[in-house]
């Protein structure tokens, strides 16, 4: 039996707003709330994501956002263990907003502060939900990350493969703007590769057949705007552009899937829990290619509910609360920690490439 632990996570990283309050009771986590405002509205008229409008949106509402998930939860500060903030990677100016919230509450509480990386955030999703036991292999897929890795244990992250150029989120939501269909774009990309054929374009499938899980999905949004640029788009050609890059993204998620699952040993004998998260992860031709490969293994895909899947602040305490009741947190915590706009979850893989640390993979990795 250990003590309860009760933390408030603070999320800014994008374009979520976030805060939620989180009670981690014997390795079980239970939520006192969990409150989400996304931005959408201020970033739609520009077709994508704008850092200074994402800062200062942030800022307007952050105050508000964690007075409003400390009332839902009905404690008061003083009732808290710790208090946990998304310290990067991301965009730097939202960044910055949510750490500096965490850390004045924390200092003017008295209770340790703990810097939260993003990326481990989303690794530990799934364990929200109390049913994904490490370790398992995670796809995590967004609008700012794309890649695999394993996750062994808390603190025990290996990136086995990421994305060299667009994440897959971004890929979708080029893929829109280039075909004039708004933003965010894989929902509407979903909704129109329905009525399409998806063998219509034969469009290429990035680093598939290479070895290892590294992927590309830059050249794919080129593609499919060369033959946009081909003939004018009819509803129905419009609808096989968007169901023939659907199908090139899940053949390459599915191929890399199936070939991640390969190599993964979850050892004494278990099968093995594929975990699928990010926004990318609500599209249903996605995820279905990702079910097949691993009942094809012989495991399972878990997909946290999508509130979780996106950007959240549930996550980042929980993040907190397991590395408090790791023993890993004394004193003040965190509070002299900087904001970093990249930080791989794999420093020692980071290390020994570089590229992924400090380049234009750092990013999405
Ligand atoms: O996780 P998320 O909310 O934010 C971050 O990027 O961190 O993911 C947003 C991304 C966007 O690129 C959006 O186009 C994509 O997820 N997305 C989808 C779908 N719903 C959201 N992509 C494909 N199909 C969908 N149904
Ligand atoms: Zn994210």
């Amino acid at each position: 039996m250990t003590r309860p632990l009760t933390l408030l996570g603070i999320e800014s990283s994008c374009d979520e707003t976030a805060a939620a309050v989180l009670r981690l009771e014997n390795g079980r986590a239970t939520l006192l709330s969990d409150v989400i405002h996304t931005q959408l509205e201020e970033h739609a008229p520009y077709q994508g994501v704008v850092p200074e409008i994402a800062a200062r949106a942030h800022a307007e509402i952050a105050d508000r956002t964690v007075a409003a998930a400390m009332r839902e939860a009905g404690i008061g500060y003083d009732a808290l263990d710790g208090v946990a903030a998304t310290s990067g990677p991301g965009l730097i100016g939202g960044v910055l907003v949510g750490m500096m919230t965490g850390k004045a509450i924390a200092q003017a509480a008295g209770k340790p502060f703990i810097a939260v990386n993003h990326l481990e955030g989303h690794a530990l999703s799934p364990r929200l939900g109390g049913d994904c036991a490490f370790p398992y292999l995670l796809l995590l897929v967004s609008g700012g990350h794309c890649q695999f890795l394993e996750v062994r244990g808390l603190g025990q992250y290996t990136r086995l493969g990421s994305t060299i150029d667009d994440a897959v989120g971004e890929a979708f939501d080029k893929t829109a703007k280039l075909l004039g269909l708004g933003f965010p774009g894989g929902p509407a990309v979903e909704r129109l590769a329905k009525s399409g054929d998806g063998q219509a374009f034969a469009f290429p499938r990035p680093l598939m057949n290479r070895p290892g899980l590294d992927m590309s999905f830059a050249g794919l949004k080129t593609a499919v705007a060369r033959a946009a640029a081909e003939a004018p788009l009819t509803d129905q050609r419009l609808a096989d552009l968007c169901a023939s890059f659907q199908a090139a993204v899940c053949d390459v998620l599915g191929g890399k899937a199936r070939r991640a699952l390969e190599g993964f040993d979850p050892g004494k004998g278990e099968s093995v829990r594929f975990v699928v998260a990010g926004g990318v992860a609500s599209n249903q031709a996605i995820r279905t290619a990702l079910e097949t490969e691993a009942v094809s293994c012989g495991g399972q895909l878990i997909a946290p509910p999508l509130r979780h899947c996106t950007d959240n602040a549930a996550m980042i305490a929980l993040v907190g609360a397991e590395r408090m009741a790791a023993g890993l947190i004394d004193g003040a915590g965190d509070l002299g920690a900087g904001a970093r706009p990249r930080w791989p979850l794999d420093e020692a893989s980071a290390t020994r490439d570089p590229a992924y640390a400090t380049g234009l993979k750092g990013a999405k990795a």
